[in-house]
């Protein structure tokens, strides 16, 4: 067994790193104060190929691994959880899912320019009524013989004004339960599409998040994605994907954490000597790398068995939950470090405090996680 990465996936880190450095984290902390999305960091990230890295060549993306994506996710997180938040649910919710389901047709006109950040995707599942009980879909997509006239509201979604491409889950078969629902290609600029308003977040204030209304939206046949009815089981699948892109996010948080307090700890003094020889430092920064090893693995794991087409729906649980618990604690410690200073913006880590928060919520709690763990075990 060799847990090691490969030249091609060290490049890609180093790639991340750098541009991490150099282009988000100069004007990371007016972002989060003003709620600025990084559209020039993002359409950056594009050129290198980040916003696409799984997509296949033909459709302008990286070719590259899984394993790829989340190291340079945790990279990207380590500096701006926002950015990593929109590169996240462009590569595994709105690009996957199109390459993975879409048609030939589809792929050529949405999937190639997703790929290469030219435009950006939102996934729409959550509702007003309907967030962790996701079969609960009260947007309804009726059936009209060559289309679909849809209508409902969406809420919390990310991208939610900057996305140009929207896939979005609706109701078709009440009846049909969960097997009723369809999953739809929507436009901005379609009629009866208004982009509600953007929410005041606590956390990833750099991304945009926002309710979306549809009011008799007429969607072409051609613009479902999968089979009639496979809406919601392509929405899990979609997420169990997108459940690993989060897990790095909370990773690459947890280290920044990490990078940070390890940094203050060796310049701040206290009682004669650096507080990294305060014993009761030490341990923290043990805990904290203990747990982020603990938590990158699982993440490469989770990476690893779905490069290989192997189910990771359980790994990927894993990582989602694992990580974003030690990136709550990892935040909570690197600011009792920083004491005084950790509580105030300039130093960053308040604002991870702030960012971890959401990667136990978004693309199912920690609850929800906890139940897809469980219920892999009990089939098993
Ligand atoms: N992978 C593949 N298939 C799955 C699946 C998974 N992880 N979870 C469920 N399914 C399948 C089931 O096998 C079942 O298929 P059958 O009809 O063949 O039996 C079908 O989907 C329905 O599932 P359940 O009967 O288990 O439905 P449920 O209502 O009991 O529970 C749930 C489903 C797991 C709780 C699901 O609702 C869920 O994951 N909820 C959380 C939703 C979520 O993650 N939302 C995130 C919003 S997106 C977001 O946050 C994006 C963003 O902007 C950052």
């Amino acid at each position: 067994m060799v847990i090691e990465l490969t030249e091609e996936q060290r490049i890609v880190r180093e790639t991340a790193r750098d541009f991490a450095q150099r282009e988000l984290l100069p004007e990371v902390i007016e972002r989060d104060e003003k709620q600025m999305f990084p559209k020039e960091q993002i359409s950056k990230m594009g050129e290198l190929g980040f916003m696409g890295m799984m997509v296949d060549p033909k459709y302008n993306g990286g070719g590259m691994d899984t394993v790829s994506y989340v190291v340079a996710l945790e990279e990207i997180a380590k500096v701006d959880a926002s950015a990593a938040v929109v590169m996240s649910v462009n590569n595994s919710l709105v690009c996957w899912g199109l390459e993975k389901y879409g048609t030939e047709e589809q792929k050529e006109k949405y999937l190639k320019r997703l790929a290469t950040g030219e435009i950006l995707g939102a996934f729409c599942l959550s509702e007003p009524e309907a967030g962790s009980d996701a079969t609960s879909q009260k947007t309804t997509a009726e059936d009209k013989g060559d289309h679909y006239l849809v209508n409902g509201t969406k809420n919390w979604i990310t991208n939610g004004n900057s996305a140009s491409v929207y896939i979005v889950f609706a109701q078709t078969n009440p009846e049909l339960k969960h097997n009723g629902i369809n999953a739809l290609i929507i436009e901005k600029d379609q009629e009866g599409f208004v982009i509600g308003r953007k929410e005041n977040k606590m956390g990833i204030r750099g991304s945009d998040t926002h309710s979306l209304m549809f009011s008799d939206v007429k969607v072409p046949k051609s613009n479902r994605l999968g089979d009639e009815g496979f809406g919601f089981k392509l929405a899990m699948k979609i997420l169990n994907g997108g459940r690993i892109g989060i897990a790095s996010q909370a990773l690459g948080i947890a280290s920044g954490c990490l990078e940070l307090s390890l940094k203050y700890a060796k310049e701040r003094k206290a009682f004669g000597k650096t507080i990294s020889q305060h014993q009761a430092i030490q341990f923290k920064l043990a805990e904290m790398a203990t747990q982020i090893e603990a938590a990158r693995l699982l993440c490469w794991q989770a990476a690893f068995l779905k490069d290989q087409h192997k189910n990771y729906t359980k790994e990927a649980a894993m990582a989602k939950y694992f990580a974003s618990e030690i990136a709550m604690n990892a935040a909570v410690e690197a600011i009792q470090i920083h004491g005084g200073y950790g509580y105030v913006k300039e130093f960053h880590v308040e604002r991870f405090l702030r960012d971890a928060k959401i990667t136990q919520i978004y693309e199912g709690t920690t609850e929800i996680q906890k139940i897809v763990i469980s219920r892999e075990l009990l089939i098993n």
